[in-house]
């Protein structure tokens, strides 16, 4: 039994599993085992700190896999914002097929992206969004629920709501994102009307990860309520997993005080830092309520192989005996 369907067309891939962007996470050694094992893996452009390392870590995924993967691009509200053109060239002029594109203002990048024939999938975190991201000519959308790891947005709708409304609404497919770990989601997710699932949190626990292995372990460790929500009061809400910076973040946050005054506590720097040097303390970190679910670090490969097991098993035997 295949899952192939819009998804896995559009994106050239045996499985309807995507490997959504992270930063500081999304680079060449995890981006090719996730291809290897037949699911969509990504980049992530801005890991890279100039366009021409971009160039070069495509180059290096390239030597790892002859399968297809693409690139994430994500516009951030920053003051002094990253050379944006300059890395959407490196990634079409690579000859990168497709792209996961997140944050502010994706159009005139959406736009170009598709002049230049490359498909776009945008991440979106509200139906609203994703009706615009769909009018903008996207070929699909991926929509984080609230529980998701990294911006889950300011509306609070959980996948089991967001996920089959969106696919009531648009006709382009829709990846569902957020609280996915194995094959129950996956199978729920096609049932909520999503053609594939986007997956973070669960694969930072993996082998492949490029993150020192105590933030694996603390992902194994950790329980579904161990996240914290910070940059609420800025419009801007993320979710990280807790520490004592998300919870300075927090006390701060609670004080009414202005964004200046968490600035240095959650520059990228310390986050960067904090992931190789192994200090989990050092800065802050993006999971997942997820982590509850996560209870291994796997290779990808064992990883994919046993969700599709499960959700090949669910869909089949389950699903015939919840029907007698
Ligand atoms: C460590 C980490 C870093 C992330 N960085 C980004 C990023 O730079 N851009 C982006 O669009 N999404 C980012 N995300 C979000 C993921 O792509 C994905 O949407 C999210 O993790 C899905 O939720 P889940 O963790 O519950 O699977 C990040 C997630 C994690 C865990």
């Amino acid at each position: 039994m295949t899952f192939r369907n819009r998804f896995t067309e559009l994106a050239g891939v045996e499985h309807p599993i995507m490997q959504g962007g992270m930063q500081w996470v999304g680079t060449a050694g995890l981006v090719a085992a996730v291809a290897n094992a037949g699911a969509l893996g990504m980049l992530t452009a801005l890991t890279q700190p100039t366009p021409e390392a971009l160039m070069r870590e495509i180059a290096r995924c390239r030597e790892m896999t002859d399968r297809p993967f693409g690139v994430n691009l994500t516009i951030l509200p920053t003051l002094t914002p990253p050379p944006y053109a300059e890395y959407r060239d490196a990634i079409i002029e690579n000859g990168i097929g497709i792209v996961e594109t997140a944050g502010h203002r994706p159009a005139e990048h959406v736009e170009h992206f598709r002049r230049c024939g490359v498909r776009v999938i945008h991440k979106c975190t509200s139906v609203r969004h994703a009706l615009s991201a769909e009018r903008m000519g996207v070929d699909a959308v991926s929509i984080d629920g609230f529980e998701c790891a990294g911006h889950p947005g300011e509306d609070d709708v959980p996948g089991l709501v967001l996920i089959p409304i969106a696919a009531d609404a648009l006709s382009i497919p829709v990846i569902a994102s957020g609280g996915i770990a194995d094959g129950r989601g996956l199978v729920a997710a096609l049932a909520l009307g999503a053609t594939a699932v986007n997956m973070g949190t669960r694969f930072c626990a993996t082998r492949e990860a490029p993150i020192h292995d105590r933030f694996k372990r603390a992902l194994v460790d950790a329980d579904e309520r161990d996240t914290d929500l910070i940059f609420r009061s800025y419009r801007n809400t993320a979710r990280v997993a807790r520490n004592a910076v998300s919870r300075a973040v927090r006390a701060i946050e609670a004080e009414g005080r202005p964004f200046d005054d968490v600035a240095n506590l959650v520059k990228g720097s310390r986050g960067r830092e904090g992931l190789a040097s192994g200090n989990l303390d050092h800065g802050i970190w993006t999971a997942g309520m997820v982590q509850g679910l996560i209870r291994d670090i796997p290779t990808v490969a064992e990883l994919v192989s046993r969700i599709m097991a499960q959700a090949r098993t669910l869909a089949a035997a389950r699903i015939a005996e919840i029907l007698q």
